[in-house]
């Protein structure tokens, strides 16, 4: 198969300044050592700290533009999908691999139908357990909770643990996380290593016992719809107004205590749930840090901007950063790399030419595009 690692362009998702690569030269020494022939972009890993010359000795051919780069290849290995004309200079038959979020760029999809491409989104890889190392949503979730905790203790003037010196005792930042999945459990473990006292919350019952397992207090409205909070996917369910309205009230009396507040409450197809709101965000102190993971769908608090660290007239910082994995790119391109380096197999015959196995209900559930047609349900 001849394999095509592409420069960033941030197409698909509309990223400027996207740092991460979908192969580090050791994935590429992976597919040489498996007689795949692999085309990189020069310059695709440079902002990941991976030299052309690292890809080269990892037995990759370096091509001058994305487009030289694809012009041959089966299989094209991206983060975020390749614009809209690079897509056109694939071959007819070839497939490309990457973060396409396909509901908000429906034309994307159809753009790669037209061309003749199939088009696998890396985040519709079905949440199974044979698919979890290929599972990119939390390989690179797990980061971006590592680093928004990161960011909020850089951001705040003051220290996370306590401190117990001659000149005095330091009281330990208070931290709370809302949502915990994979993304909030790995920010609560980080404010637990920094020496926050450290709360959270979710709606969904599983996440109760987890969080009490990083050793952070759970916080939440418990009550009947609570319990059935939970869908057979593992995800959270709408909450119903009144749910909503408990919850709020419970939230505003502890956010106010807070130094430090991180949200990250998702529901699949929908937005972002609004969990802050003006009010809250009024009652917390001068210096407390907000940070929004959901902004991207939305935002789980009222105010943010998208991209942007604003500060309230309060004091009250509120950060809006975008795509968080990229701003730890080597670690997140080593684990993306894994990830599709898992996938290769569903596309892989036997003799190691490209063909992917469309009985596989991991192709299924993540291929956009076949044979020149739109066929995820969801985007029917
Ligand atoms: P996500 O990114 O969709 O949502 C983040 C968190 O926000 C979730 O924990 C959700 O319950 C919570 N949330 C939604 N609405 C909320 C509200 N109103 N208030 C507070 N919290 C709210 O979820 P993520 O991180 O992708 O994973 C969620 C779950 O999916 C995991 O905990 C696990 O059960 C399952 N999962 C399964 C995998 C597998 O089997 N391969 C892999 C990863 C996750």
């Amino acid at each position: 198969m001849k394999i095509a690692v592409i420069k960033e362009t941030g197409a698909a998702n509309n990223i400027s300044g996207e740092a991460r690569v979908a192969a580090t030269p050791e994935a590429v020494k992976f597919y040489v050592a498996g007689g795949h022939k692999v085309s990189v972009t020069k310059g695709a890993g440079k902002k990941a700290h991976f030299s052309d010359a690292d890809y080269q000795a990892a037995g990759a051919s370096l091509s001058a533009s994305n487009d030289a780069c694809v012009k041959a290849a089966d299989f094209v290995m991206s983060i975020n999908g390749g614009t809209k004309a690079l897509i056109t200079k694939m071959k007819k038959g070839a497939g490309i691999f990457g973060l396409m979020n396909p509901t908000d760029q429906p034309d994307y999809a159809k753009a790669c139908a037209k061309a003749g491409v199939t088009a696998y989104a890396a985040e519709y890889i079905p949440r199974i357990s044979r698919a979890q190392s290929m599972d990119i949503l939390s390989s690179q979730s797990n980061l971006a909770g590592y680093r928004s905790m990161v960011e909020a203790a850089a951001i705040y003037g003051r220290a996370f643990p306590m401190m117990m010196t001659a000149a005095g005792t330091i009281a330990p930042a208070k931290a709370f996380i809302m949502g915990a999945g994979v993304a909030g459990l790995q920010a609560i473990a980080t404010a637990r290593r920094l020496g926050a006292v450290t709360t959270a919350t979710d709606v969904r019952p599983a996440a109760k016992e987890q969080v009490a397992s990083l050793g952070a207090k759970f916080i939440a409205v418990e009550n009947e719809e609570f319990k059935e909070a939970e869908t057979a996917a593992g995800y959270a369910k709408q909450m119903s107004p009144e749910y909503q309205k408990l919850q709020a009230e419970l939230m505003a009396k502890h956010i106010a205590k807070q130094d430090i507040v991180i949200t990250t409450a998702l529901i699949p197809g929908r937005p972002a749930p609004k969990l802050i709101d003006k009010a809250m965000i009024k009652s917390m102190k001068p210096g407390s840090v907000l940070v929004d993971l959901a902004v991207e769908r939305g935002g789980n608090v009222a105010g943010v901007k998208s991209g942007e660290i604003i500060e309230t007239a309060g004091g009250v910082k509120i950060v809006g950063i975008l795509n968080w994995p990229s701003r730890m790119a080597a670690d997140a391109s080593a684990l993306f790399a894994r990830n599709i380096r898992n996938f290769l197999p569903l596309i892989t015959a036997k003799d190691g030419s490209y063909a992917p196995n469309w009985d596989d209900e991991i192709i299924q559930g993540c291929a956009l595009t076949k044979d020149g047609a739109v066929v995820h349900e969801r985007l029917k």
